[in-house]
């Protein structure tokens, strides 16, 4: 599948392809320590970090590395967020996935949305069956996200990450699409 045509229309947002002049609204959401408590890098601090790896996602996607798409909300074009799909074992029809709302894009259930209309084309239009997540166990606004769309907590982690010298656990979650 051709990674770098993909757009998913939903009742309010938009996921298309990141493209270079989102490099301005990615770099707000990676720079601000509230979106990037529980990421798996601390937050950036300077705008060339966006520009280089808006560059290597649109590299990744078109040689069908993973698929991470930016999320806009109807009719602007700014990016509010990103959801990705990685670590496909096609054989297996599973995955990992990942995500972020911009802070002043947050509670208002956009991911939720978001995340449904992302499942749906990945078990439709790629034939998956499990996802996978991994969160930190103190973020529960993700923790909610997951359980609402369906996701169990299947096991914990111990010391799987250190980021900014800070050692944590993850909580693994799966989803079965089909069941
Ligand atoms: C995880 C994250 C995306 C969740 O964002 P969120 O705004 O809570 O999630 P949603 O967009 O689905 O919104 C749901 C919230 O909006 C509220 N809401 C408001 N209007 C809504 C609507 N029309 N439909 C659904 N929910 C609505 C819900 O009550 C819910 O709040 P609650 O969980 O306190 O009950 C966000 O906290 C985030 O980006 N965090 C930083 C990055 C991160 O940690 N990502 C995960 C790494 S694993």
């Amino acid at each position: 599948m051709d990674y770098t045509r993909i757009r998913i229309d939903t009742p309010r947002l938009i996921l298309r392809p990141f493209v270079a002049q989102d490099a301005d609204s990615w770099f707000a959401i990676m720079s601000d320590p509230q979106v990037m408590r529980y990421w798996s890098h601390t937050a950036w601090q300077d705008r060339r970090e966006a520009e280089q790896e808006i560059a290597g996602v649109i590299r990744a996607m078109a040689a069908g590395e993973y698929l991470k798409l930016a999320i806009t909300a109807k009719p602007q074009d700014r990016c509010i967020g990103s959801c990705i799909f990685f670590h496909h074992h096609p054989g297996s029809q599973r995955g990992a996935i990942g995500y972020c709302l911009a802070s002043d894009a947050q509670g208002q259930g956009y991911m939720t949305e978001a995340l449904s209309h992302f499942f749906r084309f990945l078990q439709q239009e790629m034939s998956l069956r499990r996802l996978e997540a991994d969160i930190h166990p103190d973020n529960l606004a993700s923790a909610r996200v997951l359980q609402r769309m369906g996701f169990v907590q299947e096991g914990l982690m111990r010391e799987r990450w250190c980021v900014g010298g800070e050692l944590s656990d993850s909580a693994l979650f799966g989803l079965l699409l089909n069941k």
